[in-house]
């Protein structure tokens, strides 16, 4: 049988390559920082202009497609997943990093038919490193197949998160009371890349054992969701039930005991869904 996406996952990594070509061109430039929805989500003109030219591309290629872009969203349209087939990009995922030039940034192409996930890219163009995954044919970083790490003791492994970008002191607090919890299981170690996408990707790799964190949008962690199934892992909510990608909350680990265990130690809580309608001005 032919692989019905597998143009589509080949036209991804292309316009993940270009972008990410952009995405370090800018870095020689100065870079205008805007702010979106608080004085620390930062966007540039560089995540604008990169989401247009994989957007654009995309429409020239499979112009029936459907999008759900970071930016296109910041400015306005609908965060909606249906049926159709949908492109779900983070033109820039480590938007911070990129504004202070710290070197992990990635470009993050998700694509969902039927609302599940068929292929995801995330390339991380300082690293130059490709990863790629396509439903039900493993995961890969430059070609290379990706698997996830065999520890079963919490005790014995990294654990990856991030502080997001809400600065509302309850959020805050609870964020800080998980992270307490779990470092002192105690764990070996806990690290943070500055984005999700490349969060999830180590945990394909196998160099941490889990990557939780709530704050996180559809477009950062589709894409990397995938990839991290494919290579072996697992995906799960907070609270340890079914991970659903628009609720702002997700745990990636190597198996599921480990998140389980993660999902034990988190005081969690629910920022307004991807999808809610927008709030009356
Ligand atoms: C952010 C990064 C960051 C995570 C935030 C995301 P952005 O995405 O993935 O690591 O902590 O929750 O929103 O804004 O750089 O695309
Ligand atoms: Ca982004």
């Amino acid at each position: 049988m032919t692989d019905l996406w597998q143009h589509a996952m080949d036209h991804a990594a292309a316009v993940a390559r270009r972008a990410g070509e952009v995405v370090r061109d800018a870095l020689r430039d100065d870079r205008k920082v805007m702010t979106k929805s608080s004085s620390v989500d930062l966007v540039t003109q560089t995540d604008q202009k990169v989401e247009q030219l994989i957007i654009q591309s995309v429409k020239e290629k499979f112009p029936t497609h459907r999008f759900i872009g970071e930016e296109s969203v910041a400015a306005g349209e609908a965060c909606v997943l249906t049926d159709s087939p949908t492109w779900i990009i983070d033109p820039i995922d480590g938007t911070t990093n990129f504004v202070h030039a710290y070197p992990f940034v990635a470009v993050s192409i998700g694509f969902s038919v039927n609302k599940q996930m068929e292929f995801g890219v995330v390339y991380s163009c300082l690293e130059d490193k490709m990863y790629t995954a396509r439903r039900g044919k493993g995961a890969f970083c430059n070609g290379e197949p990706l698997q996830v790490s065999d520890q079963e003791d919490i005790k014995q492994s990294i654990i990856a998160t991030e502080f997001g970008s809400s600065r509302d002191p309850e959020a805050v607090e609870k964020i800080f009371s998980s992270l307490r919890s779990i470092l002192c299981l105690p764990i070996h170690g806990v690290r943070g890349a500055g984005t999700a996408a490349i969060n999830m990707c180590q945990v394909a790799s196998g160099c941490v054992e889990a990557y939780y964190e709530i704050g996180i949008h559809i477009w950062d962690v589709a894409a990397g969701s995938l990839i991290v199934s494919e290579a072996g892992g697992v995906l799960m909510d907070v609270e340890g039930g079914e991970v659903d990608l628009m609720s702002r909350r997700i745990i990636a680990a190597n198996r599921r005991t480990i998140g389980e265990r993660i999902a034990k130690e988190i005081d969690s809580f629910s920022p307004l869904r991807d999808d809610a309608p927008p709030l009356k001005q």
